[in-house]
């Protein structure tokens, strides 16, 4: 639906194109008059209202020690990306965090650094969080693979399942209120399908057997060659939050 000349104005008041800086983006109201007048169809389905309190009992993974399990992954040797990596990238951030954001895989300065997202599209990242008045602080940043594919490959299938259970206990661990996939490698294989990344945004998920909710949306990487797509993008975390605040 083409936007009129006043929701061009809203988006541009909230940042949506430009993805302004903290300062420059007003507190965010997501009022069902804002969400309408911007054009943004948000679908929740009530018939699975996420039940908080639920998530203790519900969560199907077992308690961890958080710093053995840093541990296993730093000295991981389950597949062959051990043998090229100058890092693993276990995670960052918040470990009480409502948002849990998701990725696919460390890329060269993330190999380096043995952090997410700290690249050119970690900006883009980060700029994607303050649109909705979050700091990359306040979630947990994690990728499907700890490793670097060699040349920012696709991960191989043996690669994800050797990753899996880090991936489970650091969920089960968080228990986070939303999981944000980006990018099609990680909700392909957080929802376990094929569908392309463009029909499984917009929606609401659940990860695996758990009431942990997962919302796909597209990868920073991609916003920096389509800006374009910034609209739906923020539509996707508006859903996200709204989700969070049911
Ligand atoms: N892309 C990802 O999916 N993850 C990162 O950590 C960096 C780039």
């Amino acid at each position: 639906m083409p936007l009129n000349a006043r929701q061009k104005e809203m988006l541009k008041t909230m940042g949506v194109s430009l993805w302004n800086t903290r300062l420059d983006v007003p507190e965010l109201k997501i009022s069902s008059e804002i969400t309408e007048d911007i054009g943004v169809d948000i679908k929740i389905q009530s018939e699975h209202p996420v039940d908080v309190k639920g998530l203790e009992e519900q969560k199907q993974f077992p308690v961890i020690d958080w710093q053995l399990l840093q541990n296993q992954v730093q000295t991981c040797e389950a597949c062959v990306l051990h043998s090229t990596r100058k890092n693993t990238v276990f995670g960052v951030g918040d470990t009480n965090a409502s948002w849990m954001i998701i990725g696919e895989a460390p890329g060269v300065d993330e190999d380096v650094k043995g952090e997410p997202f700290v690249g050119e599209a970690g900006q883009m990242l980060n700029q994607m969080l303050i649109s909705i008045g979050l700091s990359r602080e306040t979630v947990f940043v994690a990728n499907i693979l700890k490793c670097r594919p060699p040349n920012n490959r696709d991960p191989h299938v043996e690669e994800v399942a050797a990753c899996q259970s880090f991936l489970d206990q650091q969920i089960g661990y968080i228990k986070p209120k939303v999981i944000l996939a980006v990018g099609r490698v990680s909700a392909q294989n957080l929802l376990q399908t094929k569908e392309t990344i463009g029909r499984l945004r917009g929606e609401k998920y659940f990860y695996r057997d758990t009431n942990i909710p997962v919302i796909a949306t597209y990868h920073p990487a991609y916003l920096l060659r389509s800006p374009l797509e910034k609209r739906k993008v923020w539509q996707d975390l508006v859903l996200a939050k709204r989700i969070i605040s049911a």
